[in-house]
């Protein structure tokens, strides 16, 4: 199956190991709910009756709300008009900095998601930055990041399997995950707590992922395992001498795929654990 990369080019995005991952879904989907969607790149390529996509970064899903609002030549349109309006371009640092504080100088609330996407299109390693007061705050991607080609493509091939997600933008503690029921899955790809990656979303006091979110989410999975909905998690093991001990402990009473066994440094020595991660999928099927 060919996959499409979600046009966002999220950081921690799933893309390049779906075929792995996606080796070990089943293989039919009623209701397939992704609780930590980020850049879509796991709901966009999976086929299933309906489809939850939820993630904590309200920036994310507004965009995501809006391409929905709008046909496939509107959002276009729109981007292109952006861009030349601006005057973008992957080398005009001083458009990038004067689009970026006209984006900041709009209350929140009023401001245009797809002027947000066009933003993260054009800075560095295409990240959502936000500081405390909810700036934006990402510098510029020189020389690499654009509203390319390739972007376009996988924009459009991205915005037709939009149309049925419901999306979702709450912290997972207060989803109800009730409704689902036999036949449901849930992907659940959560910030994993060993590695570095941050997630500095514009909240307030935001502290990172920590092990009462860890903890809170294994015992979200039990329950969903009573239910009798299929679950996967992804998450990392082991990452340069850190072990998750929690999820080593609890991830035993069900299934482990190792997806990515990475050595950190291309003169490993097999026996040197403090350059290895281990990343694995764990199933209750
Ligand atoms: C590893 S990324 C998911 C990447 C996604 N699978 C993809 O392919 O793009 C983890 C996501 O969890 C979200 N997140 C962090 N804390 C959360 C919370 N408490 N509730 C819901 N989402 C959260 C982050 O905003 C981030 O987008």
């Amino acid at each position: 199956m060919l996959y499409r990369k979600s046009p966002l080019n999220y950081i921690g995005g799933k893309y390049k190991q779906l075929p792995k991952i996606m080796h070990f879904f089943p293989k039919k989907i009623n209701i397939m709910y992704d609780l930590f969607a980020g850049g879509c790149d796991v709901c966009t390529n999976i086929a299933a009756n309906s489809i939850y996509a939820n993630d904590i970064n309200f920036f994310v899903i507004d965009i995501y709300r809006a391409f929905q609002n709008l046909t496939i030549h509107e959002l276009l349109n729109s981007i292109d008009g952006i861009i030349s309006q601006w005057n973008l371009s992957m080398n005009n640092e001083n458009a990038y900095i004067s689009f970026r504080k006209h984006y900041n100088s709009v209350p929140v609330e009023e401001r245009n998601p797809i002027e947000l996407y066009v933003l993260v299109c054009y800075s560095f390693n295409y990240q959502f930055r936000f500081n405390n007061n909810r700036e934006f705050n990402n510098p510029f991607g020189r020389s690499r990041s654009s509203f390319n080609s390739k972007m376009r493509e996988n924009l459009i091939h991205f915005h037709s399997k939009l149309t049925d997600i419901h999306f979702l933008s709450e912290n997972f503690h207060d989803i109800d995950l009730n409704f689902l029921r036999t036949g449901d899955f849930l992907y659940a790809d959560p910030p994993y707590r060993i590695t570095t990656a941050s997630y500095n979303d514009g909240r307030r006091g935001f502290k990172g992922w920590t092990l009462e979110d860890d903890l809170f989410l294994f015992e979200l999975l039990d329950r969903l395992d009573r239910q009798g909905v299929k679950f996967a998690l992804s998450n990392v093991t082991e990452h340069k001498g850190d072990r998750n001990e929690e999820l080593m402990k609890w991830k035993q009473k069900y299934h482990t795929h190792r997806i990515n066994y990475n050595y950190n440094n291309s003169n490993y020595q097999a026996k040197n654990t403090e350059l290895i991660t281990r990343e694995v999928l764990i199933t209750n099927y």
